[in-house]
């Protein structure tokens, strides 16, 4: 058994993988057709020419002008993003040595893995902006740029790993499906490859979850206690509310962003609840029920305080998540070292044999 909300056409959610393959599609059509929008002329204003070619829903490209603040929110969303996907392996990372069988082992390993590309395809995408990976790296480590609140939660138990594949990974998907038609480029291609492995995530999660509901009695209530305590930040993932959102404005105009915060929210919403009710658990929200005339579950928002308390560092793991990174970082060195050595040695060797 598995999740049902990426392949099945009809699943609440509407089959987002085949949101994710359209966007793929329009891509690549996109770029057989070349631009339609010519690069702009000599006497042509650069900031009309970048409105063009967003208006007509093509890609602002790495070496294509674009205004200053486009760039900063980009390297400032998508290095908040990069930072989530490294600093999430640890709260999962924490259990591979514990996962119940080798198979669970493996397959947990193989996601954290999946977590680290997706930090380097990122970083990538952000380089392009114009700033450099050990830039980045610095300012996650001084605390200066953030990660997603959620992953300063703990993982108490087993369950948490299903918990947090269905739910943080499927919200993380929730959010992504648009982003694979942001107008950047880059970011937008290297959603696509993002959102196919995060699909895999969700449906380990939600089989972890479903093995366990089926399971004894206190591993149902194991599932269900997880459940009870990851909804609510889960929810917090998709930011404060449209009224509070200080960026969302700009962000819809330059087709960063898509929907709002509160529109990906209900969507996740509305996805999860046939899928808890296939696990045979329960959504800890006595508020939730089914509006005939809005066509979408009423459900009770979560507290907008703790998750600015939590992005302030006021988690319950917050510390531990930043000390751990800034150890890893400083027992990397001699790997990048040992890097930056051999590419010397190899650029050298090449030189010798051209001459
Ligand atoms: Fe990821
Ligand atoms: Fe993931």
């Amino acid at each position: 058994m598995y999740g049902n909300d990426f392949s099945a056409e009809d699943a609440p959610g509407g089959g987002l993988l085949g949101e994710v393959e359209a966007a793929e599609v329009a891509l690549r059509e996109a770029a057989e057709r070349g631009r339609r929008v010519g690069a702009p002329g000599p006497d042509q204003d650069l900031a009309a020419y970048f409105a063009e070619v967003i208006e007509a829903d093509q890609k602002i490209e790495p070496r294509d002008w674009m205004p200053e603040a486009y760039r900063k929110t980009l390297i400032r969303q998508i290095a908040q993003h990069a930072h989530s996907e490294i600093i999430g392996m640890q709260p999962e990372g924490n259990w591979i040595s514990r996962a119940p069988s080798l198979k669970r082992k493996a397959i947990l390993l193989a996601k954290v893995q999946d977590e680290a590309g997706h930090g380097l395809y990122l970083y990538a995408a952000a380089e392009t902006l114009g700033i450099s990976r050990d830039e980045l790296v610095e300012l996650l480590l001084n605390g200066r740029q953030k990660y997603s609140s959620i992953f300063n939660y703990p993982t108490l138990t087993w369950a948490d790993v299903g918990a947090i594949g269905w739910l943080v990974d499927g919200a993380a998907i929730v959010n992504q499906v648009p982003l694979c038609r942001c107008s950047y480029g880059p970011y937008a291609r290297a959603m696509i490859r993002v959102c196919k492995e995060e699909s895999f995530h969700q449906r380990q999660g939600f089989e972890i979850l479903h093995t366990l509901t089926h399971g004894t009695g206190a591993q149902k209530a194991m599932a269900q206690d997880a459940l009870d305590r990851w909804w609510y930040p889960s929810l917090a993932m998709f930011g404060p509310p449209d009224t509070d959102s200080t960026h969302s404005a700009q962000s819809m105009a330059w087709k960063i962003k898509r929907f709002s915060n509160d529109e990906l929210r209900q969507r996740f919403v509305d996805m999860c609840v046939q899928q808890a009710e296939i696990l045979g658990l329960t959504i800890p929200d006595p508020g939730l029920r089914w509006n005939e005339s809005r066509q979408s579950y009423d459900f009770t928002q979560p507290d907008y305080d703790e998750l600015m308390r939590v992005i302030k560092g006021d988690g319950p793991c917050n510390r531990q998540r930043a000390e751990h990174r800034r150890r890893a970082h400083d027992e990397g060195t001699w790997v990048r070292e040992a890097a930056v050595a051999y590419a010397a040695k190899r650029a050298e060797k090449k030189e010798k044999v051209a001459a």
